[in-house]
């Protein structure tokens, strides 16, 4: 059966929830693999516009299921605001929705911490302040908390101290909420989640289920963002690659396709290295046309050309087997579009950064194409077929504006034409 893993080919918000939702229709499974509630997966249902933060992007509206897997860290309090928000156009949606136990918990120490942590920095990373970093610093450094332990108040009581204890000797304050009070935070929203009959089943579990049905893997983040291959430091702190399936127990060698979701043009929200910002009108105007602010802070997103270096580097990374392309709508009507077809880096030209490093050190090199008025013009085409041979990625299916049903395949586009 169908495995296929969607990912952000660039710096996030490249409408990966979008395109899951789009293909949810043909898988059982949709699971979120990493990262927590830093993400902000915009989806329509008809029209309404939802956006999920730690839930998958399961439509409603068919039968298919969530879980939320093992690598993930999860603010509880924001997942039930989430599954509350559903549970008003479909009652009962919870029961739909599976968490891995051995999944972490963000605590709202991590989302205090996290807003220390980046008053202290000489510069900032600009994070979303959910307590992301915190979350899998605490994972790493053996201070973590597991969903498993919400069932166990012995345990409970005694990791919390432990945690708080740690803490505050290592920032020498106390912090908003105090242990006795987190502890009944905890075992309200363990109530909650009971109440909502959301599952609790780790991979381990699932591993026949997974094996014999269709599963959508849904990745967050970008590839840029990843920990280990993005412009370090200035990433999240989780896997945004296709390798973090492995938190649910898959190899990457047991996926059909490994989809780059990639936008037309480049955004970059918070701090860090972005070789084709534009800071000029044009990126203004592409900023309100395509209404990018942050799906999670409301923050204004950076704009910039379209980047092949990045893409490249983003294909061998993450294994890409496809792209889907997103919002080339947005740039309608402009009468050329640039794109970044290889960097400078110290005199040097380079097609392809070799490290993370490179993206600090480049200079862009254009190139000028003829823009379109519609996607579903020869110029548009022109513009995927460039990026297919730059890259060495085809195109498979393309977005031409937010709604689910606003997607086509490429041989449809050709056909429109
Ligand atoms: P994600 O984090 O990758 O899921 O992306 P976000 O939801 O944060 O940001 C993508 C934004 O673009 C959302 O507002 C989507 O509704 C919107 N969007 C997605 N695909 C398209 C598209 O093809 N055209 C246009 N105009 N908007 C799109
Ligand atoms: P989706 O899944 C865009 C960015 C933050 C910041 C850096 C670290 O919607 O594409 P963090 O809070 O994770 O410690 O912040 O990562 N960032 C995102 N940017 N889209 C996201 O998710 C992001 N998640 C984190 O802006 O620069
Ligand atoms: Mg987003």
């Amino acid at each position: 059966m169908k495995k296929l893993a969607v990912v952000g080919a660039q710096w996030g918000d490249e409408g990966k929830g979008k395109v899951v939702n789009y293909f949810s229709r043909d898988f059982e499974w949709i699971v979120r693999f990493s990262g927590g509630a830093n993400a902000g997966h915009t989806i329509y249902v008809g029209d309404k516009k939802y956006v999920n933060h730690l839930l998958p992007s399961i439509n409603p509206v068919i039968d298919s299921k969530g879980f939320l897997g093992a690598g993930m860290v999860i603010d509880v309090g924001q997942l039930i605001e989430e599954l509350k928000i559903l549970e008003r156009e479909f009652p009962g949606i919870s029961s739909r929705f599976y968490l891995d136990p051995e999944a972490f918990i963000v605590l709202p120490w991590h989302k205090e911490e996290d807003l220390l942590l980046e008053r202290m920095r000489k510069v900032p990373i600009g994070t979303t302040g959910r307590g992301i970093g915190p979350a899998y610093t605490d994972k790493a450094s053996r201070e973590g908390l597991k969903l498993f332990v919400l069932f166990d108040e012995v345990l409970l009581r005694e990791r919390l101290e432990t945690i708080y204890h740690m803490k505050r000797s290592k920032y020498n304050r106390d912090f908003a909420v105090s242990i006795e009070e987190m502890l009944v935070y905890l075992q309200g929203l363990r109530a909650e989640l009971e109440r909502l009959s959301v599952n609790f089943t780790s991979a381990v579990d699932m591993y026949r289920v997974f094996r014999s049905t269709s599963v959508l893997f849904e990745g967050a983040q970008g590839v840029l963002l990843d920990l280990d291959f993005g412009t370090y430091p200035f990433v999240t702190s989780g896997a945004c690659m296709a390798h973090g399936v492995s938190s649910v127990g898959f190899s990457t060698f047991e996926l059909d396709s490994v989809y780059g979701v990639l936008k037309a043009y480049t955004t970059r929200v918070g701090a860090g290295p972005f070789p084709t910002e534009e800071l000029s009108e044009v990126g203004g105007l592409l900023r309100e046309r395509g209404k990018e602010f942050g799906a999670t802070t409301g923050r204004e997103r950076r704009i910039g050309w379209l980047d092949l270096p990045a893409l490249r580097y983003a294909k061998i990374r993450s294994g890409l087997t496809g792209f889907v392309i997103t919002k080339g709508d947005v740039l309608n009507g402009l009468d050329e579009v640039k794109v970044c077809v290889a960097y400078d880096v110290d005199g040097v030209v380079k097609e392809l950064p070799s490290t993370s490093y490179d993206f600090f050190r480049a200079k862009p090199i254009y190139e000028t194409v003829s823009g379109w008025p519609v996607t579903d013009h020869i110029n548009f085409l022109k513009y995927m077929t460039f990026i297919e041979r730059e890259t060495g990625v085809e195109i498979d299916y393309i977005s031409y504006g937010p709604k689910t049903e606003e997607m086509k395949t490429r041989n449809d586009l050709i056909m429109n034409i």
